[in-house]
């Protein structure tokens, strides 16, 4: 159920929830307190109204003869009528009761007035055992009344007892102020939550409007309209943070559908190519040409070398598709001078003349798969030798880096046109070429795309620089482990 709710409504309940017992707690608290402090008040203001009195009639002038007796209970017996009548007041009745809790006096006014209630054994015994002043409330029919005992010593200051004086109030100008404090109390704090809550509402509704505005985004990116961003006011809230992220991962989502488009259409084009020129072969021969033995050995010739391309191009695809799922790579422990060592002999045939240097680097051992480390180096040299002339140079070597080991390819070839160099890496892509080049290059343009898309399947990296008739410098970057 609580599940179903909206996240505006989960919040607004949460926190009015919380609003509520925040303000309830508070207001129980300042209201107890209030109560207490105007109970306390009465009783102060009780007893000290009384204390003078009862000095009066107990010690008269002997007041400053400290702790000796003065008074004995017959004298307090005599004197209990007159006490009692001084001690009574419109809100306050005395009584005065002896040792044993007898009432010797009732300060009643009129005869007509309700009795005060007799002392409770409880606290009388308490306040004869020489406790100073015993204060209590006593319920009486739904009224409180405020008791006061206050015991009676025969003497100021001593420690024998004679009997007390008990003295109530009602508290019912205590509870009328506590009723009217209640009540503005419970109104204050029904129109707080009310507001609190409205204002809650707003604040949720606002900072969840903008997780609405994702939710329509994110509908029309479903729908396939991936140039959709979500357009918020710069914020750097975890709202703010989240529409950025969102955006970042939209864009990364169309580069990466747009390039997915592009390589489709490209490989669509490279293999019609080939097909187109097949289709014209055949029609040729299918409309007479093969009475022709010349003619018909010719365009075989033709066909065949489309096919092998057609062959060649496949091939490459696969590789593509394999290394892009990773599963073609069987990583072990490659000695870098071993592998050189060896590959030399190939890299001078595929050289065909050119004068090939190896720069060596110091020891090292990295973990890769050694027939792709030779694919990518064979690649990138095949692409050195066909871009420069017969006397050219290649240099080969390796170095360690901080974090992983550079090995770099260099040609002092035609070098490549600056407005290609950002686009080599790209799949079917070839240079449109320096002028100056013998023959344009006839090759699928997916070499250096098979070349980065393995170097990246060893967590590495190829960068690429080159000046027009100077030559080109192929770096790659492959991490020790
Ligand atoms: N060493 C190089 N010197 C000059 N240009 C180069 C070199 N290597 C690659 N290129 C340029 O990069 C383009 C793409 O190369 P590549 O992907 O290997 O294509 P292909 O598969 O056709 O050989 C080439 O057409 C060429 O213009
Ligand atoms: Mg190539």
């Amino acid at each position: 159920m609580w599940k179903g709710l909206s996240l505006r409504l989960r919040l607004t309940i949460v926190y009015a929830g919380l609003l509520a017992l925040l303000l309830t707690i508070l207001g129980a608290t300042f209201f107890v307190d209030t109560r207490n402090l105007l109970i306390e008040n009465t009783a102060s203001y009780i007893r000290a109204t009384a204390k003078p009195v009862i000095e009066h009639w107990l010690y008269g002038k002997k007041v400053s003869e400290k702790n000796r007796d003065i008074v004995s209970e017959d004298y307090l017996r005599k004197i209990a009528r007159f006490m009692a009548r001084d001690l009574t007041s419109r809100n306050t009745v005395a009584l005065v009761l002896d040792k044993r809790g007898k009432i010797l006096a009732i300060g009643k006014l009129l005869k007509e007035e309700p009795a005060p209630p007799s002392p409770d054994p409880f606290y009388y015994r308490q306040a004869l055992s020489g406790e100073n002043e015993v204060t209590y409330i006593l319920s009486k029919n739904d009224k409180h009344i405020l008791v006061i005992l206050i015991p009676l010593r025969s003497g100021p200051g001593s420690d024998r007892v004679l009997g007390a004086v008990q003295l109530s109030s009602p508290l019912a100008r205590v509870e009328a102020i506590l009723y009217r404090h209640g009540i503005t109390l419970a109104a204050g704090t029904i129109i707080t939550l009310l507001l609190g809550t409205i204002l809650g509402l707003l604040a949720i509704s606002s900072a969840l409007s903008e997780l609405r505005q994702m939710i329509v985004t994110c509908q029309n990116i479903t729908e396939g309209r991936l140039d959709q961003r979500i357009d918020l006011p710069a914020r750097s809230d975890e709202v703010g943070q989240l529409a950025e992220a969102f955006n970042k991962m939209v864009e990364r989502l169309e580069a990466a559908f747009s390039a997915q488009r592009r390589f489709v259409a490209s490989a669509a084009h490279e293999l019609r190519t080939p097909l187109t020129a097949i289709r014209g072969s055949l029609e040729v021969l299918l409309r007479g040409a093969q009475d022709d033995p010349g003619s018909v050995a010719t365009l075989c010739q033709g066909m065949y070398k489309e096919v092998v391309r057609l062959g060649e191009l496949c091939e490459k695809l696969l590789d593509l598709a394999r290394l892009e799922i990773s599963v073609n790579v069987c990583k072990e422990d490659v000695v870098l001078s071993d592998f050189f060592e060896s590959s030399l002999k190939q890299v001078k045939l595929i050289a065909s003349g050119r004068k090939v240097l190896l720069e060596k680097g110091p020891y090292v051992s990295l973990k890769a798969d050694p027939h792709l480390l030779k694919q990518i180096v064979f690649d990138l040299v095949q692409n050195a030798v066909q871009h420069t002339d017969e006397g050219g140079r290649l240099t080969l070597g390796w170095r360690l880096g901080v974090d992983a080991v550079q090995i770099w390819i260099e040609d002092n070839g035609y070098g490549i046109l600056p407005e290609d160099l950002p686009r080599i890496f790209e799949p079917f892509y070839r240079g449109k070429g320096v002028s100056g080049w013998k023959k344009r290059p006839e090759g699928s343009g997916l070499g250096l795309t098979l070349v980065k898309t393995m170097v990246e399947a060893h967590g590495g990296k190829i960068t690429v620089s080159s000046k027009v008739n100077e030559g080109t410098r192929f770096v790659i970057e492959l991490p020790y482990r």
